[in-house]
């Protein structure tokens, strides 16, 4: 059935809508340019008719008109001192294009040893990144960063899921008692809006003793035991973990061929005990990614590559717990960690560089990020100390309060220009610091204008709605929501973030000022789906300024201010929004 819905554009259309209306027109944008035969011709590359040669003015950068209007990033952001300026402000000029949007590469790299094939991190925060958003990312090219309000202990188990996380192959499937109800597990589906109802039943020791499938879980059963309606054991056809270990969807590709109609194979070790399971829609559509684009970020043994925020633990005195510092950094690297984040509110602080310069003594070769800051100072600082990515925002974040409580931070792009002088100073010393975008993006075309002066960017509110962000899906007049907090609210504060922002949460006699809100985000999908609309967008934006890479986007970026009209003029306006969907 095809919905219909309608909406009269308001003036002021709501931050959300534009989001909406920005990621549509980026697929949009992106699917027509896919389609060469029919690209429309305000997309499609210039093209001579007669010949290959394109007039040299297409090319160069020198037109007067164009270069009196639209300007480079230093001209641009020294012209217009000392008003700081945020994404909104700014539009890009188009450039001369010989890219098609989909031949645009998104590769990026924190540190000379980790590479991401996409610029796009998610936030360490506790209602963004545990191991099923880090997961995500990685198999879509970017990297998680895994929140500390956790004990250590849980975070290095976190961090080692992604590190074992093979795609397709399931080694903790939920599974289920033999002596429960068949209601029991319909009401666990519901309460975790599991989308499956196959379920391995297991012994407390985690021994296979039977399959229980869809077909018999079903409210006319709810009375029966698990046990009484499930395929027992002696009639499921199991593999052995050591046979499938080396390569299991391969494996798995050969059983579904061999055994037809089966849909599940269970991995089993010597003493039938349930080690994983692959199930055959997995592994069709990873046959099919393996034909698509998606490249995931790995590392050099092909582990899904992951990052963990370093708590910057102190003693009561206030002095850095050294100990307790190394040691949880240690049990990360013993993981494989690929980065470790210091995440703090302010970075440009002696107890952030003591931090920073602690791990990297420690570690010699890991990637450190470390944050955050707004200045050239900040960025040169934090190199020196030894970190090799560094993150700017103070106050833009969509549940930020900073700049309300402190009357502090730097709207976004300005910031990002003046930290990337820090980076200046340090390639001067030899040192390749990369500069991450942290906050403030709600829509693909930021992300474009981040990357004209950053590496990478940080996603916290953009990805907090995917199913793969940590946290129950609660429904509210018939929508679907999830809860996305600032890690400077007061309950992620008490949950363990206090000291990100300089307070302590065991010290009663002091009050937490809380720079963060708590608030809900509408569900937004999978991670696949929500990343798969960014990166469109991104290519887009690459194929309008004929940037076949990021550092290409860099140097091919030209500003320009825009007024409240201009604004106004950049969201859909003036038409009655209709938006066709499926149900
Ligand atoms: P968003 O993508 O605009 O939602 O911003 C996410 C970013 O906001 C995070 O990556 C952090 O840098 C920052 N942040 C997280 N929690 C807080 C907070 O409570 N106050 C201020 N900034 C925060």
């Amino acid at each position: 059935m095809t919905k219909l819905t309608t909406k009269v554009a308001k003036k002021s259309i709501s931050a959300a809508a534009t989001a909406r209306a920005a990621a549509t027109h980026a697929v949009t944008d992106s699917t027509r340019a896919r389609a060469t035969a029919t690209t429309p011709a305000r997309q499609r590359p210039i093209q001579n008719p007669k010949s290959k040669i394109v007039p040299s003015e297409a090319r160069s950068l020198t037109n007067p008109s164009d270069s009196a209007f639209y300007q480079p990033s230093d001209a641009f952001f020294h012209a217009n001192r000392p008003t700081a300026l945020t994404f909104d402000d700014v539009s890009l000029a188009t450039r001369y294009s010989e890219i098609l949007p989909r031949d645009a590469d998104l590769a990026t790299s924190l540190s000379d040893t980790l590479r991401l094939t996409i610029p796009i991190i998610s936030s360490d925060m506790d209602t963004v990144t545990e191991s099923r958003m880090a997961i995500a990312m990685a198999l879509n090219g970017g990297l998680g960063l895994i929140h500390y309000n956790m004990p250590p202990a849980e975070q290095v188990r976190e961090v080692a899921r992604v590190k074992h996380h093979i795609h397709g192959f399931l080694q903790n499937p939920i599974t289920i008692r033999p002596d429960a109800l068949v209601a029991d597990l319909l009401a666990k589906i519901e309460q975790k809006t599991y989308a499956f109802s196959t379920f391995p039943v297991t012994d407390d020791a985690g021994l296979l003793l039977g399959l229980v499938s869809g077909n018999v879980v079903k409210e006319r059963y709810k009375t029966k035991k698990i046990a009484d309606v499930m395929t027992p054991r002696a009639s499921l056809i199991t593999e052995n973990i050591r046979a499938v270990a080396p390569d299991p969807i391969r494996a798995a590709d050969t059983f579904f061929n061999n055994h037809i109609g089966i849909h599940k194979m269970l991995v089993v070790d010597d003493a039938g005990h349930l080690n994983g399971m692959v199930t055959s829609s997995d592994v069709e559509r990873i046959t099919a990614e393996t034909k698509t684009l998606r490249k995931p970020a790995r590392d050099t043994a092909f582990r899904l590559v992951v990052g963990a925020a370093l708590s910057p633990i102190r003693k009561p005195d206030g002095a850095l717990d050294r100990e307790k510092i190394l040691a949880h950094t240690a049990a990360l690297v013993a993981e494989n960690v690929d980065a470790v984040a210091v995440s703090t509110a302010h970075g440009h602080t002696a107890g952030v560089g003591d931090m920073v310069r602690l791990v990297r003594d420690a570690f010699p070769r890991l990637t450190i990020i470390a944050g955050n800051v707004t200045s050239a100072g900040g960025v040169a600082y934090l190199a020196d100390c030894g970190a090799n990515a560094i993150k700017i925002g103070q106050g833009p974040g969509s549940i930020c309060t900073t700049r309300m409580v402190a009357g502090v931070g730097i709207p976004q792009l300005t910031a990002l220009y003046v930290a990337a002088q820090g980076a200046k100073t340090a390639a001067a010393k030899n040192k390749n610091i990369r500069i991450i975008a942290d906050g403030g993006i709600t829509k693909s075309g930021d992300i474009v204008k981040a990357l004209t002066l950053a590496d990478a960017v940080i996603l916290g509110g953009l990805l907090a709605g995917c199913r793969e962000a940590p946290g129950e899906i609660m429904e509210i007049n018939g929508k679907f929501y999830k809860q996305y907090r600032g890690m400077g609210s007061l309950a992620a504060m008490k949950s363990g973030s206090a000291a990100r922002y300089g307070h302590d949460k065991n010290d009663a006699t002091r009050k937490l000022t809380a720079e963060g809100i708590e608030a809900l985000k509408e569900v937004s999908g999978d991670a696949d789906d929500v990343l798969a609309n960014l990166i469109g967008g991104i290519q887009s934006g690459m194929g309008y300024l004929g940037a076949k890479t990021l550092p290409a986007l860099r140097a091919n970026a030209r500003f320009m201010r825009v007024s409240p009209a201009g604004q106004k003029e950049a969201a859909p306006h003036d038409v009655v929004e209709v938006s066709t969907r499926k149900q």
